[in-house]
């Protein structure tokens, strides 16, 4: 079929009709497809299922003896920390193991540097007038939440398929001296699945930036293949140290798409004053994290070749269900010209963008057909996609064949709202 722009206007109305009768049958159907949340489904949380007998009645200590049913250990278990330093390559006295959350660590660094400054700066952040972060978008809508609910101001740049767009990165740290913060997801990040470029890394090392600026570098996705050999990540954190800005990266990372998502495990990585902050900080907040949780992680995964082993057999899983929606995506919407969409080599979506003006009512047109999508514009801080055209589709929860049934929907709604527009503004 060619592309709609380029079709006459009776053309577009008879398609919009077959459209229309195909978007009626699929209402008929009484569909409720869930494609919001990037959760693991039952057969990836399965695959550990071993661990809930773990580590057993008669072993509460670990490999150095430590008693793991009391208090203590606030950084985390050696053989757990070595682990977490393994699969992000940093050294493990970097490393500070938390709860199950990586999410909630991010958000407590941030909750803390708000209230106390973090090492290099002149106070705390909040003092800053006009503070900001960096936000390239697409991006992850909890991270743009957080910054919400403390009244940073966010600016927004291009994330591009070699990373956020450095060009615009440098810029506004040379035109706006309040700038603390930037949100990347490195590797097959939420929601475009790119992989940040060495040449990207370099550029965040080395850039300038005021002493107490920090990357928040969620490496959410670091051991998340879908296909081998898996993207190769530089070292930032090398590189920030080689740069003289040791303290300026704060890397996280969990189990809670290797494990549990709710039982997981989380870690941070930090330069040594930035860690030891973190960790005076922390002392008041608790007297030492699950340690049983994480010994029996390390127990099930033994190292960091049993998670990358443990990840080849979700990969498996998840395989056929991204396949799922390339295939339909390829076949409803390849060389129409209404929609491109991302082919990630990892993670747990795919970026969909839509004729500009389309996003949020291809949600909608999905929702009255039982197919729920993420909020248009919830890549987007404050859920306001200035294009309104950024999609994000989670294919990990459903089944293959129901991931199908939902692109095809998701498909029609695209084509139906693009054929509205196009039919609107001629
Ligand atoms: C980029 C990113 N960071 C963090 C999280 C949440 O991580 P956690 O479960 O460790 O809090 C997610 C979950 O979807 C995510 O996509």
């Amino acid at each position: 079929m060619s592309e709609f722009a380029k079709l006459s206007r009776p053309e577009l109305e008879g398609l919009q009709e077959k459209l229309r009768t195909r978007y009626r049958q699929f209402q008929t159907k009484g569909l409720t497809l869930d494609m919001t949340r990037g959760k693991p489904s039952p057969e990836q949380l399965d695959l550990a299922n071993d661990m809930l007998a773990l580590p057993g009645a008669d072993h509460f200590r670990d490999d150095q003896g430590t008693d793991l049913r009391n208090y203590g250990g606030l950084d985390g278990l050696p053989a757990m920390k070595q682990i977490f330093a393994d699969l992000i390559s940093v050294a493990p006295e970097h490393i500070i193991v938390g709860g199950n959350s990586s999410l909630a660590l991010m958000h407590d660094v941030i909750l803390r540097a708000m209230l106390f400054g973090v090492p290099g700066g002149q106070g705390p952040w909040r003092e800053i007038s006009n503070l900001a972060f960096l936000c390239p978008c697409p991006g992850y809508d909890r991270h743009f939440a957080i910054c919400e609910m403390l009244g940073i101001r966010m600016i927004t740049l291009p994330m591009l398929p070699t990373g956020p767009d450095m060009d615009a990165v440098e810029q506004h740290l040379r035109d706006d001296s309040a700038i603390r913060g930037i949100w990347i997801v490195p590797k097959y990040s939420n929601p475009t699945g790119i992989t940040c470029n060495a040449a990207t890394v370099k550029r965040l090392a080395e850039m300038k930036a005021a002493p107490d600026f920090r990357i928040f570098w969620d490496n959410a996705y670091c051991v998340h293949d879908l296909q081998e050999p898996g993207d190769d990540l530089a070292d930032l954190m090398q590189a920030c140290i080689s740069a003289g800005n040791t303290e300026r990266p704060i890397m996280f990372a969990s189990t809670s798409k290797i494990s549990f998502a709710g039982s997981g495990i989380a870690a941070m990585a930090l330069g040594p004053e930035s860690r030891k902050q973190a960790i005076d900080l922390a002392s008041k907040q608790t007297i030492g994290p699950d340690k049983i949780n994480q010994w029996r992680h390390v127990q099930f995964f033994q190292d960091a070749a049993g998670v990358r082993a443990h990840m080849r057999r979700h990969a498996e899983l998840l395989r056929p269900r991204f396949a799922a929606v390339q295939d339909v995506f390829e076949k409803e919407l390849g060389g129409r010209g209404v929609a491109t969409w991302t082919q990630p080599r990892g993670g747990y979506f795919v970026s969909l963008d839509v004729m500009p003006g389309c996003a949020r009512e291809v949600v909608r047109l999905a929702g009255e057909a039982g197919v729920k999508l993420t909020a248009a514009g919830a890549t987007y801080p404050g859920g306001q996609d200035p294009e309104d055209q950024n999609l994000r589709i989670a294919p990990s929860l459903p089944g293959a064949e129901e991931i199908k049934i939902a692109m095809e929907v998701v498909s029609v709604c695209v084509k139906l709202a693009a054929i509205g527009r196009i039919l609107k503004t001629n």
